[in-house]
């Protein structure tokens, strides 16, 4: 994504820059972490559809097995509905639907493994408190991973099929002045391969970004979408090159945005809108251009698509700065199972000030199996992240329930692990397809 001598450099870059954003009115914020829209919608009526526990089907004071049972249009439908709908449904960017009782038993025993396992719904960064937890995390309750064991344990029962239709949270929107951007063209995926990571130009509509949602043009094979800032001018122009040196529409990019850059939106369907934590927002010159990567999966779908990113953007705001902690120094040998690596970065550059931490954004390539990050503060270390299971399709940000404040004296300590049972070569830091990477993202305010 970015060469580790640059990244650094960047860092060391912001430092003076937070400073600079402590005189524009920045300090004195409250602890608040991303003000998802969400929150508004998560209000009374919401417990009608959440499953219930198994007490709620337990008869209170007996020992006796339940009676009635956990049953598909009882318990299972309104899970499926409010944490799996939004990708598996006709014409979604799931394989196949899961909106019929049929389609539900079809899977069956598989849907006790994806959901314990955390596979569905895609969120990779462990939520059950042992290291963090974050805002809108698609992190199943105990309850709703027993509703899908205890579906299947107890038959697979269909219930009442008159039982109304749940009623889902709706995803939260934006509500400030919105720029869209446009790709620009109907873009037909390369379908001779399952997935295509296609990056396009759009000029920038210049302020600062405080918020941002997707519309997939073709829902069907839009798997996700990331707009990267180029780090300068100078990189912004050379995407521009690349798109101009490519046949087609945008050009080809892999893992990253191929030039230097950091991204500001990262969405995966269902996801709704995304708002920046309050006031906070990240600055858009319109002198460089910004990179719209869309990976389009062509395993659910077919046909063109014309995606549109809507920015909330705003003249002013308390600046925020998506900063990276870089790993870059590491040789995977071959066919080996488990290579993990740890590297330690000072935070020094931050001299006299004290950010705050909002959200983090971990990247790795194919190879990559897990990643965590912790913070060194003198003699106590505290896990900032942790994603026990990588997976490369899935790029998301995750917001931090509590922000927490970093300073110069710390340390960030980031491992990684990889597995290249199926490579012959040593695997070092690249942005290629056959490249690794080890690095998390951090968006960073006053
Ligand atoms: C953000 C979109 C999204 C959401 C939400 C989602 N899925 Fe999926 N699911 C996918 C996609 C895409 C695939 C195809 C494999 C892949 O790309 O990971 C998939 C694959 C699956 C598979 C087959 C994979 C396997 O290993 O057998 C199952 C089963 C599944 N999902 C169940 C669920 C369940 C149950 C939920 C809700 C608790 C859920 N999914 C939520 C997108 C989603």
């Amino acid at each position: 994504m970015l060469s580790a001598r640059r990244s650094y450099r960047m860092f060391v870059a912001v430092a003076p820059l937070l400073v600079l954003g402590a005189c524009d009115g920045g300090a004195g914020t409250d602890d608040a972490g991303p003000s998802s829209e969400r929150d508004a919608f998560v209000a009374p009526g919401t417990d009608a559809f959440v499953a219930p526990g198994t007490d709620a089907y337990v008869t209170p004071g007996t020992d006796a097995p339940t009676t009635g049972g956990v049953t598909y249009y009882g318990n299972l439908r309104p899970v499926l509905a409010q944490h799996c709908a939004s990708c598996h449904v006709e014409g979604g960017v799931a394989p196949f639907a899961l909106t019929s009782y049929e389609q539900a038993t079809s899977w069956g025993s598989r849907l006790v493994e994806v959901t314990r396992d955390r596979i569905m719904p895609p969120y990779l960064a462990d939520n059950s408190g042992s290291c963090q937890t974050y805002r809108d995390a698609r992190w199943l309750s105990d309850a709703e991973l027993a509703t899908f064991a205890d579906w299947v344990a107890q038959g697979m029962q269909e219930g009442d099929p008159t039982t109304p239709e749940p009623m889902i949270v709706p995803p939260p929107v934006l509500t400030g002045a919105v720029s869209t951007l446009d790709i620009g063209v109907d873009y037909t995926p390369d379908s001779g391969r399952s997935d295509d990571y296609r990056c396009f130009i759009v000029d920038s509509p210049g302020g600062y970004v405080t918020g941002y949602d997707v519309h997939p043009g073709n829902r069907s094979i839009v798997h996700h979408v990331i707009v990267y800032e180029p780090t300068s001018d100078a990189e912004g122009d050379r995407a521009r090159s690349l798109d101009a040196a490519e046949a087609g529409p945008g050009y080809t990019c892999f893992g990253s945005a191929t030039v230097d850059a950091f991204p500001v939106v990262l969405w995966a369907p269902g996801g709704g809108a995304t708002t920046f934590p309050r006031g906070t927002g990240v600055e858009i010159p319109t002198t460089r251009p910004l990179i719209v990567q869309i990976h389009y999966n062509v395993l659910g779908g077919t046909g063109s698509d014309r995606t549109r990113v809507d920015v909330q953007t705003d003249a002013r705001a308390i600046p925020a700065y998506i900063v990276p902690i870089i790993h870059s120094g590491f040789a995977i040998p071959p066919r080996t199972e488990s290579y993990s690596s740890t590297h330690s970065q000072s935070l020094s550059a931050l001299g006299s000030i004290s950010p705050r931490v909002y959200g983090a954004f971990p990247h790795m390539h194919t190879l990559g199996t897990s990643l965590s990050v912790s913070l060194v503060s003198g003699a106590t270390e505290q896990c900032v992240i942790d994603v026990p299971r990588w997976d490369f399709n899935w790029q998301l940000a995750y917001w931090y329930e509590t922000p927490f404040r970093v300073s110069s004296t710390d340390e960030m300590r980031i491992t990684c692990e990889w597995s290249s049972m199926g490579r012959d070569t040593t695997t070092t830091w690249g942005e290629g397809t056959e490249d690794e990477m080890c690095l998390s993202f951090f968006y960073v305010s006053l």
